[in-house]
């Protein structure tokens, strides 16, 4: 799909460094991205504020750690290796490999001289060891790692339900067609949650998580009209899950997915009980028996996030009669937290001074220092990388000991004191 509006916003995020397409020098494969200096410190933004919300604010939620390759057994209990599929199709005319749903003519060239649909599966193999004997997978969703590890981590806490266990890393699916830039990926990063509860109480915390992971998004700016909660028809739940409702962002292409919830129920603890032989199940003390605990299951992809949250700031206004084109990103996502200027490159002191700032509060804040250039051309640099404020240095500074803050969304000024910038920053970046 020709997109003029995408194909800008890719051209501009790569200027910036924002995006990359991986191994570009060497033409690159579909599927792959690679996070440049901005791009990956709103990443780590993103999964820090994911943390605080679904793990640190939280009673009973643990954090863990999992490999990205595992043997076979573990997707053959997860039912991976039987169901986790896409239905392709192969053009005879220009041998494209397409998935079904994309249509009963090749969207390449348009013929109808396909070969009959065939089930893919979308985990890439490895083996695993010098001999070679062990078939490895790697796995296509963060999940199996906690569910593997439910006994170690129920054990080495003590915990009670409910609680819950996040994992957060890459996941691999070879997709047929990966496409929409960093919204299909064949390698990309999952944040998910795995909650445990009791069967009785797994619709009242499916409605906690929902309303949770929604309200996270629009206070860290996504507006309201952009981004809405679909339910999932039955026919197309995945094969573990008992409910989904999916979280769509209004994206340049239309609206689709960015998180998932979905009520696993004890679909994965069972099955991974019955193939390991191991008992996956939860003593109750006060009830007195065992029992499977359901699984609720808050699930997102970092790219795609990423990439809403890109979107979603994107804006153009005009100031001083000027247009410009600013990211109003939130500012805890912003890449850059300020930039420190002086107002002009050729004055010693005031260079001294603003370089000064700079050395004191980039021990405790991402900024950056910049003297090239108009000090209008300055700020626009930064409005377009979503700097939420620019400090000046001017000649008043040198004798107030103060400088200018401007705000990256009103353009507005004000005159803060040296002493009180790092504090002014902090209670901005609470
Ligand atoms: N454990 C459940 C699970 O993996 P999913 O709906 O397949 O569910 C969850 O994936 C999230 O992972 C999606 O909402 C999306 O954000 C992200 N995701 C899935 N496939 C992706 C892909 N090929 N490229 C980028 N992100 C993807």
């Amino acid at each position: 799909m020709k997109n003029e509006f995408l194909e800008k916003f890719i051209n501009f995020l790569k200027n910036e460094g924002f995006i990359f397409q991986s191994n570009e020098i060497y033409g690159g494969v579909s599927g792959f991205y690679d996070f440049g200096p901005l791009g990956s410190l709103m990443k780590l933004n993103i999964k820090n504020l994911w943390l605080k919300d679904v793990v640190f604010s939280e009673k009973n939620v643990f954090l863990i750690d999992t490999s990205l390759i595992n043997p076979k057994v573990v997707f053959e209990a997860s039912g991976h290796l039987e169901n986790f599929f896409d239905i392709l199709i192969e053009c005879k005319n220009c041998h494209l490999r397409f998935k079904k749903e994309e249509g009963e003519k090749c969207p390449d060239c348009g013929s109808s001289n396909l070969t009959k649909p065939r089930k893919f599966n979308l985990m890439f193999q490895t083996k695993i060891g010098s001999t070679g004997k062990i078939d490895g997978f790697l796995r296509p969703e963060t999940a199996q790692g906690v569910f593997v590890n439910f006994l170690n981590v129920l054990n080495s806490t003590r915990t009670k339900l409910p609680f819950g266990i996040a994992n957060i890393g890459k996941s691999f699916r070879n997709e047929i067609n990966p496409r929409n830039f960093i919204f299909r990926l064949r390698e990309f990063e999952q944040m998910e949650l795995e909650f445990f509860t009791k069967p009785q109480e797994a619709d009242f915390w499916f409605n906690y998580w929902l309303e949770k992971r929604y309200n996270w998004y629009l206070s860290l700016g996504i507006k309201k009209e952009n981004i809405k909660k679909v339910e999932i028809p039955k026919s197309e739940l995945p094969h573990y899950s008992k409910r989904n409702v999916d979280l769509h962002y209004n994206f340049p292409f239309g609206f689709q997915e960015i998180e998932g919830l979905a009520n696993r129920g004890d679909y994965d603890l069972k099955r991974h009980s019955e193939f390991s032989g191991k008992s996956l199940t939860y003593y109750d003390q006060k009830e007195k028996e065992s029992y499977f605990p359901y699984v609720i299951e808050p699930s997102a992809g970092i790219e795609r996030l990423v990439f809403a949250f890109l979107v979603d700031a994107f804006d153009e206004d005009e100031v001083d009669g000027k247009k410009r084109f600013v990211l109003r990103l939130n500012p805890k996502i912003a890449p850059i937290k300020f930039a420190v200027l002086p107002l002009l490159s050729n004055r010693k002191e005031i260079v001294r001074l603003a370089q000064d700032i700079y050395d004191n509060l980039r021990k405790e804040f991402i900024c950056v220092y910049d003297e090239n250039g108009s000090i209008g051309r300055r700020y626009r640099r930064q409005d377009e990388i979503g700097t939420p404020w620019c400090i000046t240095v001017d000649f008043e500074s040198l004798e107030k000991k103060d400088v200018t803050v401007r705000d990256r969304d009103s353009t507005k000024q004000e005159r803060i004191k040296i002493e009180e910038l790092e504090e002014f920053f902090l209670n901005k970046l609470k």
